[in-house]
């Protein structure tokens, strides 16, 4: 017997690209630009590699799921101040938990969040991150795809009809978005938190390209929230990782932030999940 949601989960798609591309020969005059995976092309920090060799004895120690202290101190000095959260500044004890890489915790939290007894929807951006749509379809839940309207590069959330958040247990909005790379205004982000406070569903923020921008840079959700005179970030998280702003896809870390009695399940079903940081690698991101 098998998990029959397993069914359920579409091919990904760099398997269906390999398969297109088997037995293609590239042009041997020009070099290629892969427009596949996202991988960064540039060389990751000089500091995160020595820090990384350095702290390379800590895998004889078992990490804590929470992490140390002190990198969740960084987080949080990272993210008061790049998302000015001055009125409501991050706990690194309540409202911050370290991942390895955001991929696994976008799955992870939807599993630890819905209620599948309820049914209801995940609702989500399409085009769309395809994990969002695995995480819905494992969770037992079904996934509500809100079309990306070309023009400016995001769904119209303010079209979206009421039912459709009554349905709703978990909604997720990428910004700046995959593939579009438009980012969400303040306003729009207000819009969805108070949906979110309203209709009783966590909203979710992927934020994994909010370094790479041109111009100013762009408003994460907390910030709104924050902007908004929320403190306590109720029914809100953000994922955040160093793969594509640090060029670091392969040392997976990247961190979860939001709704401190959604941090404290998250932390419980993590333990069991069994997904913690190597000390290796949060010792060589203490104090960034
Ligand atoms: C929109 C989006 N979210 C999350 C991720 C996951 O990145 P990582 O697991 O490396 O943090 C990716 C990776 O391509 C992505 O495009």
């Amino acid at each position: 017997m098998l998990n029959p949601d397993l069914n359920r989960l579409m091919p990904y798609p760099f398997e269906q690209l390999a398969r297109l591309f088997a037995g293609a020969t590239p042009p041997v005059d020009v070099t290629p630009i892969p427009l596949s995976i996202g991988e960064p092309q540039h060389a990751p920090p000089r500091l995160v590699l020595d820090a990384l060799q350095s702290n390379l004895s800590l895998v004889a120690k078992y990490p804590t799921t929470l992490g140390t202290l002190e990198l969740r101190e960084a987080i949080a000095t990272w993210a008061n101040q790049r998302f000015a959260l001055t009125s409501a500044p991050l706990d690194p004890a309540r409202h911050i938990i370290p991942v390895n890489g955001t991929r696994e915790a976008i799955f992870a939290l939807v599993q630890a969040t819905v209620d599948r007894t309820q049914g209801g929807t995940v609702v989500m951006p399409n085009p769309f991150y395809q994990i969002y749509e695995g995480a819905a379809f494992m969770a037992g839940l079904n996934p509500h795809y809100l079309p990306i309207d070309p023009a400016t590069g995001q769904p119209d959330y303010r079209a979206v009809p009421d039912a459709v958040w009554t349905d709703c247990q978990f909604c997720f909005v990428c910004t700046p978005g995959n593939p579009s790379g438009t980012a969400l205004d303040g306003d729009t982000l207000t819009y969805l938190i108070e949906k979110a406070q309203q209709f009783d569903f966590w909203l979710a923020s992927d934020e994994c390209y909010s370094e790479i921008y041109r111009g100013e840079a762009p408003i994460g959700l907390l910030q709104a929230a924050a902007e908004a005179g929320l403190s306590d970030y109720r029914k809100l998280v953000v994922f955040h990782s160093l793969s594509k702003r640090s060029n670091l896809p392969g040392l997976r870390s990247g961190f979860v932030a939001g709704d401190p009695d959604l941090m404290a399940a998250f932390l419980r079903y993590r333990t069991y999940h069994g997904c913690s940081l190597s000390l290796a690698v949060q010792r060589s991101l203490h104090g960034w």
